[in-house]
C-alpha cells in the first residue's frame, strides 16, 4: 500500500502543524532508515568495523525519528493507534541495540529491530 494511501485512511489527528503524512517526510525516513541498517548490519552480522558508538549513533537516530512519527500520532482509529504502538517499538528495540556494547549482545538486538521494520512491512507496505 502506498504510504499516501495509507495514511490519508488512518482518521488521524495531527498534533502539531507540519507533518505531511501523505508525503515526503515519511517517506524520506524510510529511506534514511534503510541506509541505517545497512549500516548496522554491516557492523553487527558481518563484523565489518564493529565500533560500538558509531552502532549507537545510528540506532538512536532511528530512535529518535521512530519517538517523533508516534509522537505525532494522536487519537485516530484503531490502525492508526497499531501503527502508532509500531512506532514506538521500534523505537524502544532501537534504544535497545543503542545500549549494547558487544557484538554478541547487539546481533539479536538489531534481529529484532530488523523484524519491526519488516512485520510493519508485512501488514501494511503491500
Ligand atoms: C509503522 C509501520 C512501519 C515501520 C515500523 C517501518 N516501515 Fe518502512 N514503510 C512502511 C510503509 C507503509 C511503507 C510503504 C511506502 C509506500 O509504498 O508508499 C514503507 C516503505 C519503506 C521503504 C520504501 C520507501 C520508498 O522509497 O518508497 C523503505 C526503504 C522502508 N520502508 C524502510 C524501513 C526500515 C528500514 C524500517 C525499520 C527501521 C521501517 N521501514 C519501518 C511502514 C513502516
Amino acid at each position: 500500500m502506498r504510504l499516501a494511501v495509507l495514511f490519508a485512511g488512518l482518521g488521524l489527528t495531527i498534533a502539531g502543524a507540519g507533518l505531511a503524512w501523505a508525503n515526503t517526510p515519511v517517506k524520506a525516513t524510510m529511506r534514511d532508515w534503510k541506509v541505517d541498517l545497512a549500516g548496522l548490519e554491516r557492523m553487527v552480522v558481518f563484523n565489518q568495523g564493529f565500533d560500538p558508538v558509531e552502532m549507537a549513533a545510528l540506532a538512536a537516530r532511528v530512535s529518535n525519528d521512530a519517538g517523533k512519527l508516534s509522537a505525532r500520532i494522536a487519537g485516530g482509529n484503531a490502525k492508526a493507534q497499531d501503527i502508532k504502538s509500531r512506532f514506538q517499538t521500534l523505537a524502544a528495540d532501537a534504544d535497545a541495540l543503542a545500549a549494547a556494547t558487544k557484538r554478541d549482545a547487539a546481533r539479536p538486538k538489531y534481529e529484532q529491530l530488523r523484524s519491526a521494520c519488516v512485520s510493519c512491512h508485512d501488514a501494511y507496505a503491500q
